[in-house]
């Protein structure tokens, strides 16, 4: 079980086997889950007595971090070239797949020939780690979203009796014709319906009095928590460009670029929220999350490992720098869909 508990800031960091530990954590809001990628790298990897025994170990890690995760959460897991194929055909059975990402080192640009981690002799060299990424349920999420959009509609046919969008967008002053911010917002057909902005809602208010009561900052908290976070404002693409982390190579045979990491934790969640890491290693997204304003909870086998990313999260804690998010308002700048 939790053969260790230490409480750094905001992160929660727990020594033992995340398969034992997994199932008396409540829910997170993403999950970080850098695994042992089987017979690759680091004592941990040379472990299982053939590769279909590793399998069954991630149908294990796959089917108690399906339980881990909130409705509106994300899952990033890495692996190689190799195994990640046979990981998503297993992640697929519990989650819904948003992206299958690839981290190319770009110290590594030009590749290193006859270099280890996976490479085979007269084949090409490797650049290049996987990440997929899991919504836990991409499709029903948004259900909630829906019931926003039918509340603002109920309300204005409550008032006008009808729903027409030329006449929605003339009383908020916006387009005369039927499109516009009144079907971005309000159409049936939208996938994501998006959200007005204040001065919108309240010019509807007014058009629709008495009724469209409820406030403005009530629906808008809601629309914005009851979605899957994403904010991409580190302009990611599905190539990851970032450099290996040398500096601290000889922390953990594996350990992940803190850039990289702080990129997925700024992407998928907000100040605040809670990010899991059942494999923290030398604990790179505990030091992400403390540079980020987020909590966490690390898990970690290896002692060795473990007192490594005490001293790291205690140390990110200790020196802010330029990577911390300032706070930001709460505030929705226009309707459009982010
Ligand atoms: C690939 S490394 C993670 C490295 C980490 N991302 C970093 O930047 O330092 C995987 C880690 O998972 C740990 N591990 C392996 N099996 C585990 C298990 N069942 N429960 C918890 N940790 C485990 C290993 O000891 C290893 O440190």
């Amino acid at each position: 079980m939790i053969k260790r508990e230490e409480i750094i800031g905001d992160c929660r960091l727990l020594l033992g086997d995340c398969l034992e530990i997994l199932p008396t954590l409540g829910k997170v809001d993403a999950v970080i889950a850098d695994p042992p990628y089987y017979n690759i790298n680091g004592d941990f990897d040379f472990i299982w007595k053939d590769f279909n025994d590793y399998l069954a170990d991630v149908e294990r890690w796959a089917c108690l971090l399906n339980s881990a995760m909130k409705e509106t959460a994300t899952l990033y897991w890495f692996g190689d070239d190799k195994n990640i194929a046979y990981s998503q055909i297993i992640f697929d059975r519990y989650m819904g797949l948003l992206n299958s990402l690839v981290w190319f080192k770009i110290d590594k640009r030009g590749g290193v020939y006859g270099s280890a981690g996976g490479g085979a002799i007269r084949s090409f060299p490797i650049c290049t780690e996987r990440l997929l990424v899991y919504a836990k349920d991409k499709y029903n999420l948004t259900s909630c979203i829906y019931e926003i959009r039918n509340y603002i509609r109920d309300e204005i046919y409550k008032s006008k009796g009808k729903i027409v969008f030329k006449e929605i967008n003339s009383a908020l002053g916006t387009a005369t014709s039927g499109g516009g911010v009144a079907s971005a917002c309000l159409s049936l057909d939208k996938a994501e319906p998006a959200m007005f902005t204040r001065e919108m809602y309240e010019r509807l208010q007014e058009w629709c009095s008495p009724h469209l009561r409820r406030e403005y900052e009530e629906l808008r908290r809601e629309y914005e928590e009851l979605r899957r976070e994403f904010n991409n404002r580190h302009k990611l693409t599905e190539v990851l460009e970032f450099k290996s982390d040398t500096k601290n190579a000889s922390l953990h045979p594996t350990v992940k670029p803190v850039q990289l990491i702080s990129a997925l934790v700024e992407t998928s969640t907000r100040r605040c929220q809670t990010i899991l890491d059942p494999f923290m290693g030398s604990g790179t997204t505990g030091v992400a999350c403390a540079k980020m304003g987020r909590k966490f909870i690390g898990i970690e086998l290896e002692p060795k490992y473990f007192d490594i990313a005490c001293k790291r999260i205690e140390e990110a804690y200790r020196q802010p720098d330029l990577f911390i998010e300032k706070p930001k308002q709460m505030e929705q700048q226009s309707f459009e869909i982010t």
